[in-house]
């Protein structure tokens, strides 16, 4: 019977991928028309439904209540779609259904995620001695490095974070960039060290970290440090100059995290590697997989030069937690202890494309932004604002703000693509990503057709 259920959920999900393609990609149900499928009988039931028909329930609301974020024209924010070979891996975990938190639980995971570990580092050339942890997205690599980092530089000053807090510590001077991702302020009020009493340090016409401000910032300072740099700028993609910003960071003797969500990514193919040159030179290094790599969320990585650190910050223990003497415990690299085996999509997805099918992947989508901006700035009212040396390309209409957001509605509403739009030293723009797979050339071009079409006569 189960077996049939398989099958039967295994079809949907097949024309939920025939179909995605095709379909309008913003959605189609409101809200309400999905409290009614989903929600008609409340309080829940005494009696149970048919499994069959709890399956068809969650299908049908999907046709029309989904995104299609997994087809070939999503564009807003960063989000990659899922490859077919890690969808059916993530089935996999679902079936297997281990507890990736340690080696006794699943020798397999230990064994995936120190096996992809050393791949996603081969990547951009780090060493393979870094430490990696498989986190829900890389908002909380973010937060692991940075909690990493903590421990470092308090330890140096003879603080043991873990046991006494911050109550009474050593002050750590914490710098990032002026553009530093959200998720970065959010990591630093998550560990106590505040969102706003930290330094930012100014940014170039493309968002990029003045690695010359940093040197001054940093010159002369003594005591637990922390700089936080970024590859790949939400809005532009552009890369913090990670040599130079290394080299004061060293000078300093601060830890330096950068946050690679998507940018990360560009170590792979050959034509992008030079953007994240010196990134081996960092402490610490949070990407995600859900994004560029096109696995399903939720699928953070986090990398530290640094392992007994990384542990000691994620790892409290308990007597009947037992811990394995020379395998891979993976709970020892992230916040949480119980957890599914998220290494496995990883995994499968970097096995099957192999090095260069991710070079191909990444290289594509970059000229397909960059296709995408040619296309766009034919038009005499459109600007392109960024360098497009990834996959972002920003765009602004008529020089206006209002017009600007009139075209991402109109272009939302027409449903060919989706994107959406973002504040850009101090202007309205749309913001497109591409970071699909599935993505073709003559997708761009449709889009970019449907967006110029959307332009106020
Ligand atoms: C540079 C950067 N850092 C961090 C994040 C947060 O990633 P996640 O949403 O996977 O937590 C993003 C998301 O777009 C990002 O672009």
């Amino acid at each position: 019977m189960s077996t049939d259920l398989f099958a039967h959920t295994a079809r949907h999900a097949r024309k939920y991928l025939d179909d995605v393609a095709a379909r309008p990609v913003r959605a189609i149900a409101t809200a309400p028309e999905l409290r009614d499928a989903l929600l008609a009988t409340s309080p829940l039931p005494a009696a149970g439904e048919p499994a069959a028909a709890v399956i068809d329930r969650l299908a049908s609301a999907a046709e029309r209540g989904t995104v299609a974020t997994q087809g070939p024209r999503f564009f807003g924010f960063v989000v990659g779609g899922s490859q077919p070979v890690a969808i059916a891996a993530d089935w996999l975990v679902s079936t297997w259904d281990q507890n990736a938190g340690i080696f006794v639980l699943s020798p397999l995971i230990s064994v995936v995620e120190e096996a992809a570990g050393k791949w996603i580092k081969d990547v951009a050339g780090l060493p393979e001695s870094w430490s990696v942890g498989y986190t829900t997205g890389c908002q909380m690599a973010n937060f692991t490095a940075i909690a990493a980092a903590r421990h470092h530089v308090l330890a140096a000053a003879g603080w043991d974070v873990e046991a006494r807090g911050l109550f009474g510590a050593p002050a750590i001077d914490v710098v990032v960039g002026d553009e530093a991702h959200y998720t970065i302020f959010n990591a630093m009020r998550l560990l106590g060290l505040g969102a706003e009493r930290l330094r930012r340090i100014p940014t170039d016409g493309q968002g990029r970290m003045r690695a010359d401000a940093l040197a001054s910032a940093l010159a002369g300072g003594t005591g637990p440090c922390i700089v936080c740099a970024q590859a790949g700028n939400v809005n532009t993609g552009a890369f913090d100059p990670l040599e130079p910003i290394a080299d004061a960071a060293r000078a300093r003797g601060a830890w330096l995290h950068v946050d690679g969500a998507f940018g990360y990514w560009a170590a792979a193919a050959p034509a992008r590697r030079h953007l994240v040159a010196g990134i081996e030179r960092a402490d610490s290094v949070a990407t995600d997989a859900h994004k560029w790599l096109n696995v399903p969320y939720d699928s953070g990585i986090v990398m530290t030069a640094h392992p007994q650190p990384h542990r000691r910050a994620m790892t409290t223990g308990a007597a009947y937690i037992v811990e394995s003497p020379t395998e891979r415990d993976p709970h020892e690299f992230v916040p949480e202890e119980s957890r599914r085996g998220r290494a496995v999509p990883v995994y499968a997805a970097l096995r099957a494309m192999g090095r260069d099918g991710l070079a191909d992947l990444v290289e594509r989508n970059c000229r397909q932004a960059a296709r995408m901006a040619d296309r766009l700035r034919t038009h005499p009212r459109v600007a392109i604002l960024n360098d497009v040396v990834l996959n972002q390309v920003l765009v602004r209409v008529s020089d206006d703000d209002a017009v600007t957001n009139d075209v991402i509605a109109r272009v939302q509403a027409d449903g060919t693509c989706w994107l959406g739009g973002t504040t850009w030293h101090g202007v309205r723009a749309i913001r497109v990503s591409v970071s699909n797979w599935s993505t073709t050339d003559a997708d761009i071009d449709a889009s970019a057709k449907a967006i110029l079409a959307s332009l106020p006569h």
